[in-house]
């Protein structure tokens, strides 16, 4: 898919000197997101900032950060956003960051929520929860992961390939909680109870589930939320008996992963990018960034979007977050023995 390439328009007439000087300040986005607030935001900061922000969209985080490798110094990126810890560590392994060297950023954000080196800061949190058929399944039988292993879901489970970073990741914390040979058990328990071959995205799998086709996914977070948060009548339909947990609850939390964003290194707007970040990271931005795509703000003082807190507030694995980049690699290599496709 080709990248589509917006900038936030002016409203109003400017002399050409004031256009000029307009044009000078600009920040340029390459992000994996594609929502049409977005674009608000974008409108917001540039109405706050005069700084324009011209956003290149490109769908696939494996292509954004092959696209800035490519591009070297002559890349226009002064930010990459993108979603999953998963990619935000490969673009830092790649050196595509530069430090963030914000004090908004680091009093504004937790620092569970940004890189230790300071490279890239979260903007928003996903969850990787238990969907179920509520009329089979009791929340007390998938309160844990590694429940779902138990021989009751033989042919019951559903989830998406070992392939995607949304599994890598939680196996990469799975790895640091229950080591090596627990993560190798859990992926073989998993894959031997799957009602098909993995396929699909998330919300083909709570698809699946009203469809009949399994009981039990693991999914993200705001796959269920936007469902429920349709206008679309078919897909609240299809939410009627679906109810979801947030895993391990009282031992190490659910795992939480982030979307987020860094200053390229070879930025040339690295002033303008830091505004906008800081921007993003406002009580107002975090809102309306937040909502657009049904997750979690990283702020403890920003809300999160309504469909969201009615499923109370989880209990998050921190500790694996922060070590999603060192374990991914062992990780991935666990899956494939585990024979989870
Ligand atoms: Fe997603």
């Amino acid at each position: 898919m080709k990248p589509i390439i917006f900038i936030a328009a002016s409203l109003a007439c400017f002399s050409a000197s004031a256009v000029a000087q307009q044009e000078k300040k600009t920040v340029n986005v390459y992000t994996t997101r594609h929502y049409d607030a977005d674009q608000k935001l974008a409108a917001e900061f540039q109405k706050k900032t005069g700084i324009n922000v011209r956003i290149v969209q490109i769908k696939e985080p494996a292509q954004l950060l092959s696209r800035v490798i490519e591009e070297k110094e002559k890349s226009e990126a002064d930010i990459i956003m993108t979603t999953d810890v998963g990619n935000l560590w490969r673009a830092s392994e790649a050196g595509l960051f530069q430090p963030l060297s914000s004090t908004v950023v680091s009093k504004g954000v937790p620092s569970a929520f940004r890189d230790s080196g300071d490279l890239w800061t979260g903007l928003a949190m996903r969850v990787r929860l238990i969907a179920f058929n509520n009329q089979k399944v009791k929340p007390e039988q998938v309160a844990r992961l590694e429940n779902l292993t138990a021989p009751e879901f033989k042919g019951r489970l559903l989830v998406r390939s070992s392939n995607h970073v949304y599994n890598q990741s939680l196996a990469a914390t799975l790895f640091a909680a229950i080591g090596r040979d627990g993560l190798l058990a859990w992926s073989k328990g998993v894959t031997a109870n799957l009602a098909r071959k993995p396929q699909g995205g998330d919300t083909d799998q709570i698809k699946a589930i009203a469809a009949g086709e399994g009981d039990v996914a693991i999914v993200n977070s705001y796959y269920v939320a936007r469902l429920l948060d349709s206008q679309n009548n078919p897909d609240k339909e299809l939410m009627k008996n679906i109810s979801v947990v947030f895993p391990n609850q009282k031992d190490r939390g659910a795992h939480v992963n982030l979307s987020g964003a860094g200053i390229t290194k070879h930025a040339k707007n690295v002033a303008e990018a830091r505004l906008f970040i800081e921007f993003l990271v406002s009580p107002a931005g975090q809102e309306i960034f937040a909502d657009a795509s049904k997750e979690y703000p990283v702020r403890a003082d920003a809300k999160a979007p309504a469909v969201l807190r009615q499923f109370g507030q989880p209990k998050l694995d921190l500790k694996g977050l922060a070590l999603i980049g060192k374990h991914t690699p062992d990780a991935v290599r666990v899956l494939d023995e585990a024979g989870w496709r």
